[in-house]
């Protein structure tokens, strides 16, 4: 069996993870952060530039990004679903942007209230508009499995899509399974027919891990020669409009797995740990991550 060298980890804790979490102060947002980048991680989502009606918890993104300590080598990063959006991200000083599709029609109306049609004909300005401030566009693509909605999505639909997306001019497309459903055979019929238009090292895979099968999916799609992986520390999070659904798979659990199949990441374990033991104290509760649970806090 072979592996990547080494793979890139997006950190997506403080974005994904936060944004389910009613009452996180932004001082605890800005103390994650620089854990984060301490511990070794390079590309870090720090934010969310949506809409504060429909996600609260994002409403001071402005301030954590202008407020964290940007360390050297590390890539900060937030959601921008349109104009305002990005311009609210570029005055906040992030190093680049990602913008977020659906493959599935209904979850793309519940989650930004247009169709996916309507969605990438908006992405279209936004895409353009940092292109010319040489700012990297990242892609998103929700739904790639399961809807919460509409149930089984074709992967030729996410295909589809992800073409779409990277014809916009996303430098990566991060496929998400937003409920956490996908198991290893679907998730590689899925991958195989994206892998048709876009390459592999384009392509990043982000599982949620609401059926516990996140990290198996993730072994297959390293085993596919995957190298882009999103993760969230402690395994915080869900998306306000995906009901039921959990956080991404634990960073902490990444890195392990990772290190123990000769994988690169650059992270440190013992660090990242305490990073997530920090938080979900401040949460209240402790990591959903074995490998944080085992390790302990110290
Ligand atoms: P809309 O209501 O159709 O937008 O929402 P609108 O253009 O009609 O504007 C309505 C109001 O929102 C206006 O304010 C705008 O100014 C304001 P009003 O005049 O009523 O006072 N507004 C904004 N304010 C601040 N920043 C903005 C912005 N845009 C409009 N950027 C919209 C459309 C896309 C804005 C909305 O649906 C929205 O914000 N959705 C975001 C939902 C979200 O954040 N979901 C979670 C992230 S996606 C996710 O978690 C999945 C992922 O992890 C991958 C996976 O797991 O699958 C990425
Ligand atoms: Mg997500």
């Amino acid at each position: 069996m072979s592996f990547p060298e080494k793979v890139k980890i997006v950190e997506v804790g403080a974005r994904d993870g936060l944004q389910n979490e009613p009452q996180v102060s932004t001082q605890a947002k800005i103390d994650l952060i620089n854990g984060l980048s301490q511990s070794g991680l390079k590309h870090i989502e720090a934010g969310s530039f949506v809409s504060p009606k429909w996600v609260p918890q994002m409403a001071d993104s402005h301030q954590v990004l202008r407020s964290i300590t940007r360390f050297p080598g590390v890539a900060y990063s937030a959601l921008t679903p349109n104009l305002q959006g990005f311009l609210h991200a570029i005055d906040a000083n992030v190093d680049y942007i990602a913008i977020f599709a659906s493959a599935s029609e209904t979850f793309s109306q519940k989650n930004i209230n247009c169709t996916i049609e309507q969605s990438l004909e908006r992405f279209e300005p936004v895409v353009s508009a940092a292109q010319k401030k040489g700012i990297p566009v990242r892609g998103y693509l929700s739904c790639v499995i399961d809807c919460p909605y509409e149930g089984k999505i074709a992967p030729q639909q996410v295909r589809n899509i992800a073409k779409l997306l990277s014809s916009l001019g996303c430098y990566e497309i991060s496929l998400g399974d937003t409920v956490g459903t996908g198991t290893p055979v679907r998730i590689q019929q899925m991958l195989e027919a994206v892998n048709h238009d876009i390459a592999l090292e384009q392509i990043a895979v982000h599982f949620h891990n609401t059926w516990g099968q996140a990290l198996a999916n993730l072994f297959h799609a390293l085993s596919m020669g995957v190298s882009v992986i999103d993760s969230s520390v402690a395994g915080l999070g869900g998306c306000p409009y995906a009901p039921g659904a959990s956080g991404n798979v634990a960073t902490e659990d990444v890195v392990y797995l990772c290190h123990e199949l000769g994988i690169e990441t650059g992270v440190d374990l013992t660090s990242l740990t305490q990073v997530g033991w920090s938080i979900t104290q401040h949460l209240n509760r402790t990591p959903s991550s074995n490998v944080a649970l085992a390790i302990g806090k110290q």
